[in-house]
């Protein structure tokens, strides 16, 4: 990885100066200053205007906002501008335009209208890059460069010819031959045999269940084709500048369709987008895990926030505003769980265009406002905050995650339609939230050595790779909790025979010899007191001890709960959708067992998370309650917090960040 952080922690937005007239430019900078914004991404969207006909290029107005900003002592990270073709592309080349799986074309005038596998997108978007690139590579202002926007966001499934020809060349590279394409795919059923590649086409809309294989087989050649574009520009990049290279992924989002853990090591940092879903309450708890997830993604090491917003979105049914205090601490917990940098979507609101009453910094009222008041707050927090830097957060738990299990528990003709990916992954993560315990979200394949526990929801699809590495880690002493859905196939998505959960039955001690899933709504009791609904199943334990079992349902008297003595740890498994109490108290145990603390002693809705440095330490106090609340911690404190006789009391609604007298004990 290349050195990508400045002197402090980065903080900025989307800018797009494009959209003002050129008067605006110093009142922007002046602004910029005036909040403490040291870094901007520019020309996002800016290709019609830099390549405003197939043989000609204007850098004019580029020349002059970078020389501006640079004046102003602004950073930039500097787009290659090729997140949306202009709209000659479309018209010298048709064939550049995505379809839908219904053959549908999906036109310009929104934006990100290519299909990922067009050789003309391809070769148009690279001779942009050429010209970007060679342009400002030396410019003083540049510190990073910004690959597309959003990679896949909106066209990562195409279905047109030149996607099926691209498809057909993935699948012979995977497979080699038709007869392992086939075993692959179990065309045996339906009919479904190939004889011919040129038979293979992209699961287009069909009159019934499209195989799954082949579906599953498309989503990995689409993420696959969105990652080449990343390559591609990197690949360039890298003969043409120094600075370091990322894109924005977006991780948590609810925008699953692109194989993060595959894309780490094509970026020189990992960026991310994060909205809230406005309308949850706890919408909190999901940036916790969206901002644990990219670390895990990064491998731990710091990343860089590069979207949110100061306020409401435009794209969601009902865009709620963010209540004072709201966007600082959305902001803060990203720097707690590893961010070293905090930008926006976008600098100023947009007076023309589909994203026009998207919150920004500046809003459409000007700077006299809650919004652009909070925004220089938070320049200041940040500043506050410069030495946490590049520091790592602490985490002994791991919650494993795989986009390909994902889309695998997702696919069509499934048991039941309520089970879904993200549900057990939100129900765990929230148990542990709520205990001020932090996770890194991990893929199965990552090292496990660091964790004491180790939990798999709905871990669905599974390699015999990392199927053995949660054994062995159980086995060294680790604990590991397993949910239903899970080690039920292959990466064909090919049963695992002989009783579920297939692929974790040795290491659970349990077999499952048939699935009972719930009607809607239907609850079912456990002899614990705990009540479930969703997923039932006839387990028998088969060496594990039984925690507890069914009071009724469709299986009164069947385990529900189990746990397996291996080597020197345990391995537990979850065989039914616990509620939420029920969860509480199943996570509290597996953390007692596994002796993981939090990272304070705070009431439930503090969010409490350690960064460390070497000797140094850093613990950061959201309240995200109404009411002041008192916490053990002794220290400097770099951000609000109020001292008293060995705690700190942090009022409603507030961040507290103290520099820790002694570094708490290592993990
Ligand atoms: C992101 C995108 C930005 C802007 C933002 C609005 O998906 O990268 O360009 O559209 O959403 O929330
Ligand atoms: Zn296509």
């Amino acid at each position: 990885m290349r050195r990508w952080q400045g002197d402090g922690i980065y903080f900025g937005g989307d800018y797009n100066p494009e959209q003002w007239p050129e008067q605006t430019w110093s009142e922007d900078v002046e602004l910029m200053r005036q909040a403490g914004v040291n870094l901007v991404s520019v020309g996002i969207f800016s290709w019609a205007l830099l390549q405003p006909a197939p043989d000609r290029f204007e850098f004019g107005w580029l020349d002059r906002v970078l020389d501006l900003l640079h004046d102003g002592g602004i950073q930039v990270d500097l787009a290659t501008a090729t997140a949306s073709p202009p709209p000659w592309l479309a018209r010298a080349y048709p064939e550049t335009l995505p379809r839908r799986a219904d053959g549908a074309i999906l036109w310009p005038g929104g934006r990100q209208a290519y299909c990922p596998s067009s050789p003309v997108f391809r070769e148009r978007s690279l001779e942009l890059v050429r010209a970007v690139a060679g342009r400002y590579a030396e410019h003083p202002a540049v510190v990073m460069w910004h690959v597309s926007n959003e990679l896949g966001c909106h066209n990562v499934h195409c279905y047109c010819d030149v996607s099926a020809q691209a498809f057909r060349d993935w699948l012979c590279e995977r497979y080699g031959d038709l007869d392992r394409l086939n075993d692959a795919w179990g065309t045996a059923f339906w009919s479904q045999r190939y004889g011919d590649w040129a038979e293979i086409n992209p699961p287009r809309t069909a009159p019934t269940f499209a195989n799954p294989t082949q579906q599953l087989d498309f989503l990995r050649f689409s993420s696959d084709e969105q990652r080449a574009q990343l390559r591609a520009e990197r690949e360039l990049l890298k003969t043409l500048v120094g600075q370091p290279v990322t894109t924005n992924f977006m991780i948590g989002t609810g925008i699953k369709y692109m194989d993060y853990h595959s894309w780490a090591d094509d970026v020189d940092l990992v960026s991310n987008d994060h909205y809230l879903t406005a309308a949850d309450p706890q919408a909190h708890v999901g940036l916790a895990l969206s901002a644990d997830h990219t670390r895990g993604v990064a491998g731990g090491d710091p990343w860089l926030l590069m979207e949110h917003s100061t306020s409401a979105v435009n794209w969601q049914p009902r865009n709620v505003a963010k209540l004072p205090g709201q966007m600082r601490r959305n902001s803060l917990a990203h720097v707690a769980r590893g961010a070293d940098g905090v930008l926006f979507f976008q600098w100023r609101a947009s007076r023309a265009g589909a994203e026009k009453f998207h919150s920004a910094l500046v809003p459409h009222a000007g700077p006299e406002t809650k919004v652009f008041r909070e925004v220089c707050q938070l320049g200041a927090d940040l500043k506050a905050l410069a030495e946490v830097r590049g520091s790592r957060v602490d985490a002994e738990v791991a919650i494993l995650f795989d986009w390909e299990a994902c889309w695998g528990v997702e696919l069509d003709s499934h048991p039941s339609v309520d089970v879904h990916y993200a549900d057990q992954l939100a129900a765990l993560y929230g148990a542990l939230w709520r205990a001020g315990v932090t996770a890194d979200i991990v893929h199965p394949s990552a090292d496990l050595s660091g964790y004491r526990l180790v939990l798999a929801p709905t871990l669905y699809l599974v390699r015999d790779a990392d199927a053995d590495a949660l054994s062995r880690f159980v086995e060294a002493g680790g604990t590991a909790a397993v949910t239903y859905f899970s080690g039920i196939v292959d990466e064909n998505d090919h049963i695992r025979m002989g009783g579920y959960p297939g692929a974790f039955r040795e290491l659970l001690g349990v077999r499952t010899e048939e699935f009972f899933p719930l009607r809607e709504g239907e609850r079912v009791r456990l002899d614990d007191g705990s009540t479930a609904d969703v997923w039932t199943e006839w387990l028998h334990a088969e060496g594990a001890e039984v925690l507890a079992s069914y009071a009724d349902g469709p299986l009164p008297g069947v385990p529900a709960l189990t746990r397996h003595s291996v080597g020197a740890g345990t391995a537990w498994y979850v065989g039914t959708r616990l509620d939420e109490p029920a969860t509480d108290r199943l996570v509290a145990r597996l953390l007692d067992e596994a002796g993981v603390r939090p990272a304070a002693q705070a009431p439930t809705g503090v969010e409490v998370v350690r960064r460390r440095d070497g000797e140094r330490s850093w613990l950061f106090a959201i309240n995200h309650t109404e009411a002041e609340v008192r916490l053990t911690a002794t220290g400097t404190e770099l951000l609000t917090g109020v001292r008293c006789a060995g705690g700190l009391t942090v009022p409603a609604g507030e961040v507290a960040v103290v520099r820790e007298d002694r570094a708490a004990d290592p993990a």
